[in-house]
């Protein structure tokens, strides 16, 4: 592992020089602007999350915050539950709250109800797609090497266990070329595939794919398309039909804001009898004889949660988070040292924005000092792909988050 190079002294000197002169108290250090002034600068609702005060939490695509609501909703059908623990059983009422946050769900996605199921997890819900598959020996299965794990292990399972086939088309990081990708898929298609799996959103740069354009050109080919959403949904607007993809999985944990451990499936009607996840094969229900037992508590602060996305309109909060991630790339730019690899302003860009670290310095190392000197919370990209760091920005993040953040790195790094 390389050591991360800290510039840390060299920025502090800059940072009391600053403060002698009355200056940069604005500019780049939130732990100086009081309660009273946070709460002026942030959206009306930042006093409903528990963030640790002055904390600039630019990470949501790693997993979001719940806000103060969701996690009451879920602490009172949770000791509601307790006060008698057969209550988890489906005949005392918790499947009926479960099934709130199940409709909650396809009415936000646009879809059936009967299209939609409740999971643990993004992973969850493409370990249940694949299955549901039951794929055997020379099937094909098509997908990018930008898939986040808990989208491609599925198919490596079935790779390993039973010979299906991977392909994976390359699409190197900062490339950003919707038509370029569109091509190579397919170029890339062959008589046995029967799967398209590719993500939403890349986990790698934030680059946005034309999933209506890929899911129409599947679809015209009969093969099926499954998206990987972690990335998506609660952070741009979704509406699964008019994205035309068969299967669709995502987690309730990041953009959505719900509790950890919640995740949503949809199966499109289309698809039901090629894709059977053995967990709803029997019914679609949050809790039925496939899944046993589930989190119901969990589960209905993620309908609670959902709802308040809906409160606002997912439309408003992607134009928020647009606005405030084009800022940030606006202000990276020309920062010595740092390659922004994400998509300029346009179709392409999602609310997350990474970029490439010189060799030298050490992504993880970087990311935690930044944690550790300037309350900045942001992710080091997964080594797979790049050395490299990545911003995500929603709904309770500002403007002058982001240019705190940009001018902390600039001065990490050096001018
Ligand atoms: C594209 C993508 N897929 C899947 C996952 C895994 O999500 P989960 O932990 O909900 O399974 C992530 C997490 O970052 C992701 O970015």
């Amino acid at each position: 592992m390389k050591p991360y190079k800290s510039n840390r002294r060299k920025f502090l000197s800059s940072v009391s020089a600053g403060l002698a002169g009355g200056l940069l108290i604005n500019t780049i250090s939130p732990h100086k602007i009081n309660a009273q002034e946070k709460l002026v600068m942030a959206t009306p609702d930042n006093g409903e999350y528990l963030f640790t005060p002055g904390m600039v939490y630019l990470n949501t695509g790693t997993l979001g915050p719940c806000r103060k609501d969701t996690i009451a909703e879920s602490m009172n059908a949770w000791e509601q539950l307790e006060s008698i623990p057969l209550k988890y059983y489906g005949r005392w009422g918790a499947e009926s709250l479960a099934e709130k946050t199940r409709t909650t769900a396809a009415r936000f996605l646009g879809c059936e109800l009967d299209e939609m199921m409740i999971t643990t997890s993004t992973t969850n819900g493409m370990n249940a797609i694949a299955q549901g598959l039951r794929l055997k020996a020379g099937d094909r299965i098509l997908t990018t090497d930008q898939e986040h794990g808990g989208g491609a292990l599925c198919w490596k399972y079935y790779e390993k266990y039973n010979g299906v086939v991977i392909d994976t088309i390359t699409i190197p990081p900062g490339e950003n070329n919707a038509e370029k990708i569109l091509k190579r898929i397919g170029e890339a298609v062959k008589t046995n595939t029967r799967v398209i799996s590719i993500s939403h959103i890349f986990s790698s740069t934030g680059l946005r794919l034309p999933v209506d354009k890929i899911s129409a050109f599947a679809g015209s080919r009969g093969i099926l398309c499954i998206v990987d959403g972690a990335q998506a949904v609660g952070a741009i607007k979704v509406n699964l039909k008019e994205l035309g993809c068969h299967a669709y999985a995502t987690s309730g944990h990041k953009w959505l804001m719900g509790p950890k451990g919640t995740g949503l499936l949809y199966i499109s009607k289309d698809a039901r009898d090629l894709i059977r996840p053995m967990q709803f094969e029997n019914s679609h229900n949050t809790y039925n004889d496939g899944t046993g037992v589930v989190n119901s508590a969990c589960i209905l602060g993620l309908g609670k949660a959902i709802e308040y996305i809906e409160s606002v309109g997912i439309a408003k909060i992607e134009e928020h988070n647009l606005s405030i991630r084009n800022r940030l790339y606006e202000r990276l730019k020309g920062i010595n040292n740092l390659s922004i690899l994400s998509p300029a302003a346009g179709p392409l860009a999602s609310p997350m924005l990474a970029c490439l670290l010189p060799e030298n310095i050490e992504r993880t190392e970087f990311t935690r000092m930044l944690l550790d000197n300037h309350n900045l919370s942001i992710r080091p990209t997964h080594k797979q792909w790049f050395n490299g760091i990545r911003f995500s920005m929603h709904i309770f993040n500002t403007e002058k988050e982001v240019d705190f953040a940009a001018d902390v790195v600039r001065e990490e790094l050096g001018r």
